[in-house]
């Protein structure tokens, strides 16, 4: 069932229509009103995901990314405007994996929560991590995990919370160049086998054309729409792809301009 966070209150369920996961309208947040000087993270965001479409989302540093996933969630409500959503999950910015549990027992963290048996919750993990890529694997604690793996177990755990609305926060943000390839492609091919919504907030406008249906450009800070692409090029891509370049380009000046014309 969907959840719809009104200003101000946690409201009651509400049907969504049935194409549509994510809907926002004209969506406004600021911090710390109550302390005088007001932050405005975020001013009149409107947007919408279809279901099993992948958003990016991609703005400067500080324009309100994470404020947006967060009202997306249901973790925080809106000032002014309205969030409608299907059962969403965030996989924040930091892998913030457990230390004292294996890969396997990270991933399957959620199944814990919802109380199945450890037996039952590595079972399911455990089909996964073959399916991504990551057996041989399952028993290794974090820090013998490298950043690339750290974060495929983070989204593993991402994905067996059983939400349909997947909400990823900059999830390559940390990684080296080749990595950060390495993992486009890899989510790229996670994403074809377990399809879901996906939110991804991103700084790198070329990862967004590469894994986007569509991709949302924020004004720097408070957050505002500029520019909505769609990219509309079949799969696998590639980066020397002529279409590719072009809206890489085309986003890069929206993000320069910032909104200013
Ligand atoms: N809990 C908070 N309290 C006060 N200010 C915040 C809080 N969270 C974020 N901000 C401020 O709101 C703005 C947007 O933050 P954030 O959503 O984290 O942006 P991004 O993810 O795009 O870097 C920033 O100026 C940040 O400092
Ligand atoms: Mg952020």
């Amino acid at each position: 069932m969907p959840t719809e966070v009104q200003p101000r209150e946690h409201s009651p369920h509400r049907e969504s229509s049935a194409r549509e996961d994510v809907r926002l309208k004209d969506v406004s947040r600021s911090y710390g009103r109550e302390r005088g000087g007001a932050i405005q993270a975020v001013a009149g965001v409107s947007l919408a995901v279809g279901r099993g479409e992948l958003l990016a989302v991609v703005g400067p540093s500080g324009c309100g990314k994470t404020t947006l996933l967060e009202l997306i969630c249901g973790l925080q409500a809106p000032d002014r405007g309205s969030v409608t959503c299907a059962p969403a999950v965030l996989m924040p910015q930091r892998d913030l994996l457990l230390p004292w549990l294996s890969a396997i027992d990270n991933a399957a963290l959620a199944l814990r929560i919802a109380r199945l048996s450890r037996v039952d919750a590595r079972r399911r993990a455990a089909t996964l991590f073959a399916e991504l890529g990551l057996d041989g694997f399952e028993h290794a604690y974090p820090r013998e995990l490298s950043g690339g793996m750290r974060q495929r177990v983070a989204f593993l755990r991402t994905l067996l919370s059983g939400k349909s609305v997947l909400c990823l926060d900059e999830p390559f943000g940390a990684l080296d160049a080749i990595t950060r390839v390495e993992m486009q492609e890899w989510l790229a091919q996670a994403l074809a086998r377990e399809p879901r919504t996906v939110v991804l907030v991103t700084h790198d406008v070329e990862e967004a054309i590469m894994l986007a249906d569509r991709v949302a450009v924020l004004s720097p800070r408070p957050g505002r729409m500029i520019e909505e692409l769609e990219v509309d090029i079949p799969h696998p891509r590639a980066r020397t792809d002529a279409e590719v370049i072009t809206l890489r380009e085309r986003a890069l000046l929206t993000l320069r301009l910032g909104g200013h014309r």
